[in-house]
């Protein structure tokens, strides 16, 4: 007899179905797993036959082979044990399901029970759109899977009920999606900015960085408030669009990051990684690539504090996924690409001891130490952020000023205005740097985006032109320059660049300060 079931891989990010025949036949009792399995799938065996007789079915005695296809593909983890006793309980005729529409995911443990999957959501989203009507999902991960709408998601906690359910004895009701919309809504936040005392500018600063996720890199003297205000960023992050938060929830889902409680990713993610982190650790890889920070920061922020300290050539891994937004992971078994859309916020001391140009402690460091410390972050990884702000020193009288500065609320309700516009224009076109990334702000736009929409009159021309030569600007600067100040008129909310947003956008560029 002959079963033969479908069930998923992923690859990257995508789900790729995986048939999993099962034959039994006469002959002496054998079981073997063919088709590129892993070590885990091959421990599969055991955990299966412990399953189907603890569930108490009958396991067959006979010569047993599952073949995973197609062949080329690596099947890695446990997902394969449920589908293989599905096969095998159908092969040898204790069960009847409709094995032409349905999908089966899961691990078994020794009793018969279904435990937790990464990637679920990834995979329904593949099956949905390949026709299939009905999936067979560990309990656990059935409020990931029912995030998709248009298929049906029948939770599975253990193999003896789901047997009673394929024999047609105790049907297990579909899973109804709890998700309310409004989740998106509500998201938690930690600092407000209206606790930061002072620093209007840098706020300012961080407004337009919010504005059109722009990367940002702030510059000052110890304790005076750069971890504090990246911290208080999210606060003022627009919301999550609900194609954004699937998109995050998907990488999450890979990685195994999804906490249990909560299907869906409903707030930006803020990624603070230490500095001691190494190089797969921040970009992805692995023998099997997994996505890194700079993915679980898509379309949010990751924080690099004290920049310096990061290991050179590990920062240079992001120049790439800096420009293209995405993360491209070759190894020997293929290519594979994630995506990597965030807004990079970074803080640094101006030199070694921390007080150069601090007009009340004096700087020990000689000129040369400090020309090394800052020469660890190399002038292409320096030319691709944007906004490069100085935070000194908050006077007294600021800090011990009782009154509250302006809430997050408000600044994030400007913030929204100006992403709506932005939404607007570019109307879920897909273009940028690579030509694939989708647009959603001004900091995704490539350079044939910036010439369609960031024109500018005749003044902000020759003021761009004397910038460009003063400043010793490049190429990518003057594009930079030109994507900043459409977010400084979209905050306006003016439709033309005029030399105001411009004069601005050009302040934020560093200066040769040595
Ligand atoms: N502008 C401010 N308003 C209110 N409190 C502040 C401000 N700046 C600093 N503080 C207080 O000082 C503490 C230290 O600030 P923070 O850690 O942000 O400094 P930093 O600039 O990151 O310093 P370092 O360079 O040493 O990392 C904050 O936790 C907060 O209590
Ligand atoms: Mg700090």
């Amino acid at each position: 007899m002959l079963a033969k079931v479908t069930s998923f891989a992923v690859i990257g990010l995508e789900g790729a179905p995986i048939e999993v025949e099962v034959d039994i036949s006469r002959g002496l009792s054998s079981f073997i797993i063919v088709g590129l399995p892993d070590t885990a799938v091959q421990e599969s065996r055991e955990r299966v036959r412990a399953a189907i007789k603890n569930s108490g079915c009958k396991f067959p005695g006979q010569r047993l082979t599952v073949n995973l296809a197609p062949a080329d593909i690596r099947k890695a983890g446990p997902a394969y044990d449920l589908p293989i006793a599905v096969g095998i309980l159908a092969a040898s005729g204790q069960i009847w399901p409709d094995l032409q529409s349905s999908i089966f995911v899961g691990e078994l443990s020794l009793d018969g029970g279904v435990r937790h999957t990464n990637g679920v959501l990834p995979m329904i989203s593949v099956a949905k759109a390949q026709g299939y009507q009905r999936a067979y999902i560990p309990a656990e991960d059935a409020p990931e899977a029912a995030l998709m709408p248009g298929i049906e998601i029948i939770p599975v906690s253990n193999l003896p009920e789901l047997v009673g359910h394929l024999q047609g004895l105790n049907p297990i009701p579909p899973y109804q999606s709890q998700f309310d919309s409004k989740l998106l809504d509500q998201p938690r936040y930690g600092t407000d900015f209206r606790d930061v005392k002072g620093q209007e500018h840098v706020k300012r600063a961080l407004e337009v960085a919010a504005a059109g996720a722009h990367c940002v890199l702030m510059t000052g003297p110890p304790g005076a408030g750069k971890t504090l205000l990246a911290r208080a960023l999210p606060s003022i992050l627009p919301k999550l669009t609900i194609e954004e938060a699937l998109e995050i929830t998907k990488i999450y889902s890979v990685s195994g990051l999804l906490p249990a409680d909560r299907p869906l990713i409903t707030e930006r993610p803020f990624r603070a990684p230490h500095h001691t982190i190494s190089h797969a650790g921040l970009v992805g890889g692995g023998h099997w690539p997994r996505p890194g920070e700079i993915s679980w920061a898509h379309r949010g922020v990751l924080f690099l504090d004290e920049l310096p300290e990061f290991n050179h050539r590990v920062l240079e891994v992001m120049r790439q996924p800096l420009e293209d937004k995405i993360v491209t992971i070759s190894r020997a078994t293929g290519t594979l690409t994630f995506p990597a859309n965030f807004m990079l916020v970074a803080a640094m001391n101006p030199c070694p001891c921390g007080y150069f140009g601090d007009p009340v402690k004096e700087c020990t460091c000689s000129l040369g130490m400090i020309h090394r410390y800052r020469k660890r972050i190399s002038g292409p990884l320096l030319d691709r952020i944007d906004i490069h702000v100085e935070v000194p020193r908050v006077e007294y009288d600021k800090l011990a000023d009782d009154r509250l500065g302006e809430p997050s609320a408000d600044i994030r309700a400007r913030i929204e205005r100006a992403r709506e516009t932005q939404r607007q224009r570019f109307a879920g076109a897909v273009g940028g740097a690579n030509g694939k990334v989708s647009l959603l702000c001004n900091a995704d736009m490539g350079p044939a985006e910036v010439r369609e929409h960031c024109r500018l009159d005749d003044s902000g021309k020759s003021l761009l032109r004397a910038a460009m030569t003063q400043l010793g600007m490049s190429a990518r600067a003057f594009h930079r320059i030109l994507k900043l100040a459409r977010t400084i008129a979209d905050l306006e909310g003016a439709p033309e660049i005029k030399t105001h947003h411009l004069a601005e956008a050009i302040q934020y560029r560093p200066r040769r300060q040595i």
